[in-house]
């Protein structure tokens, strides 16, 4: 028999914490001569090919004025071993802040954009920002990912991803399904 569950009334304020997206990225930025760091939790793929990704930055941030006038990014994929540097980065603001210094990371030269990767992460997808319409009413950037840098192994790597209420889940176990997916899906 399939399970159900008993509910009860939940502020909606906080149902994020059950929509978590994905892996818990630091996405860094460069304007003029100043660089930065935020860390992110929420955001979505959009479209596969052009590779867009949407996500939200609150107009407190300072990393959103320098995005969005710089009009990129670099979305970088931090593992398990960054934790305390994730909570780090998303605790403090560029504004008063050098990330880069403080937290103890390599800036390296991006092939498309002048924001810089992070050394230290798995991954590296340097975006541009590609529509702005969504901006004003909802702080929300459209990405596209213009270059990607990836790690050649681990294959499945121990990424992070937040639950709300200072709690993160570490990807681990992974159950396949060959045969069972239509081609797209995969
Ligand atoms: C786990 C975690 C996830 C976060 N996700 C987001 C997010 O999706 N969007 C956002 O605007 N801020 C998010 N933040 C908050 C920013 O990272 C935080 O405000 C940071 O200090 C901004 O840095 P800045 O002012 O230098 O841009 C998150 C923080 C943490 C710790």
């Amino acid at each position: 028999m399939k399970k159900t569950y008993k509910k009860k009334d939940f502020p909606v304020e906080d149902i994020r914490k059950y929509l978590e997206p994905g892996p818990t990225v630091l996405v860094s930025s460069r304007w003029k001569d100043e660089t930065n760091i935020m860390t992110m939790g929420w955001h979505t793929v959009m479209e596969f090919s052009p590779s867009m990704i949407g996500c939200f930055i609150t107009g407190a941030n300072y990393s959103f004025e320098m995005i969005r006038k710089s009009k990129e990014c670099v979305i970088n994929i931090p593992t398990d071993d960054l934790i305390d540097t994730i909570i780090g980065i998303g605790n403090c603001s560029g504004a008063e802040v050098d990330k880069f210094r403080q937290f103890d990371l390599t800036a390296e030269k991006a092939e498309k954009v002048k924001a810089p990767l992070i050394k230290e992460c798995y991954a590296n997808f340097e975006c541009k920002v590609i529509d702005e319409h969504l901006l004003p009413k909802y702080n929300f950037f459209i990405l596209e990912v213009v270059k990607a840098h990836v790690a050649t192994s681990p294959k499945f790597p121990r990424t992070v991803h937040y639950r709300g209420e200072a709690t993160f889940m570490i990807s681990g176990k992974n159950v396949s399904y060959p045969g069972r997916f239509k081609p797209q899906n995969l």
